[in-house]
């Protein structure tokens, strides 16, 4: 057979001991297409929500024992949060004014005739529209937070593999290196190991940062400066670093960029500075003007001509110079009457 199909109707719970006016608003709300049905006491009220679906009450203020507002305190302490459209006398303001405090939806003024039931139904259409828009953004406002979660957890699959890739490539090189004869090429393996291990530190520091996109500078440079101590702490070296630095926000390709020139000029303050073995090196990233900031990595050592031939392969300054470039920078090398000052004045976008 195919009779037309039939949609549940909409639900509504009338609690009020009138009984001659609940029929009439069966009966007018019927046409509207709404199913209602009765309820009288508190209990009554609790023991029907518990078993029937409901999707509004509509309840009066005064009621045989107590007042609706009785009954409204008694459904939020029992955790029903139907929408409540709150019938009041003719000209009790408060009366509403307290049901809309206590959580109601909207209320309707008892008046004699037609006019009470056109409202009330309107009141109830509106209610009933609000709580659908209502649960629609609920739904929406779930879905946002899965996709966030999902995107986060994929964010850090991610970051894991490019983790897993570098250490990779890193101890592919140490073997190289190990491996080598020649001793030419054993030591440059040995830099770019180095050089991989640095990118991989720095990688690691970025995608612990909350915000991919930005990175906070003093926690960033905290991490790689520790990096970097420990890697002297193993080699054995007693040379200590210290960092001083500000919040200063910087997007994540330009961090990077200022952590290379880093990773950089402490590896040569540690290489060259101090041939007697100890000694310290300072790391500052301050603000400089409202819209720069100044890197400087200085020591106590031997210092050094920068117009000399380098005594490595002197890759290290060609690094430092296509990274300042990308900072629309340049790194100087103030005259010391000690040690070694590098400097550079970074724009801040
Ligand atoms: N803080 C410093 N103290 C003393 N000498 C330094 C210092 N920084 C740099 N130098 C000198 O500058 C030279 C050039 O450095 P650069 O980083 O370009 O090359 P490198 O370190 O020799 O080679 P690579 O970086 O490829 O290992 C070094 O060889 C060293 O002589
Ligand atoms: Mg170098």
């Amino acid at each position: 057979m195919n009779g037309p199909v039939k949609v549940a109707s909409t639900r509504i719970l009338y609690i009020d001991d009138d009984r001659t006016l609940v029929r009439l608003v069966q009966k007018v709300l019927g046409r509207r297409g709404f199913e209602v049905i009765h309820a009288e006491e508190p209990d009554q009220v609790l023991s029907l929500l518990a078993t029937e679906r409901v999707e509004l009450i509509v309840l009066d203020h005064y009621l045989r024992n107590g007042t609706g507002q009785d009954i409204l305190r008694r459904l939020r302490e029992a955790n029903h949060h139907h929408p409540v459209i709150y019938v009041t006398g003719s000209s009790e303001a408060q009366v509403a004014i307290d049901a809309m405090k206590a959580g109601a939806a909207d209320y309707v003024t008892k008046t004699a005739g037609e006019d009470f039931l056109t409202l009330l139904a309107n009141a109830i259409e509106q209610a009933i529209a609000n709580e659908q828009l209502r649960a629609a953004k609920e739904l929406a406002d779930a879905e946002i937070l899965r996709g966030k979660e999902r995107a986060e957890a994929l964010l850090a699959e991610v970051n894991h593999r490019v983790a897993n890739s570098l250490a990779m490539v890193s101890s592919l090189l140490r073997l190289q290196a190990a491996r080598s004869k020649s001793e030419e090429a054993k030591a440059e393996l040995t830099e770019t190991h180095a050089r991989i291990t640095a990118i991989a530190r720095m990688h690691r520091a970025l995608y612990t940062s909350e915000d991919v996109r930005r990175v906070e500078m003093e926690k960033y440079l905290g991490t790689l400066v520790q990096d970097l101590d420990a890697t002297m702490q193993d080699e054995g070296r007693d040379i200590r670093l210290t960092l001083k630095s500000e919040p200063i926000e910087m997007s994540a390709d330009r961090a990077v960029c200022v952590g290379m020139i880093v990773a950089e000029l402490v590896t040569n303050a540690m290489k060259y500075a101090y041939p007697s073995g100890s000694g310290e090196i300072r790391i500052s990233f301050v603000r400089d003007t409202p819209s720069s900031a100044c890197l400087r990595v200085e020591d106590d050592g031997t210092g050094f001509d920068p117009e000399a031939a380098p005594k490595g392969t002197g890759l290290g300054t060609g690094i430092i110079n296509s990274m300042a470039s990308s900072l629309e920078t340049e790194l100087v090398y103030p005259p010391q009457p000690r040690g070694t000052r590098a400097e550079a004045v970074i724009p801040l976008r």
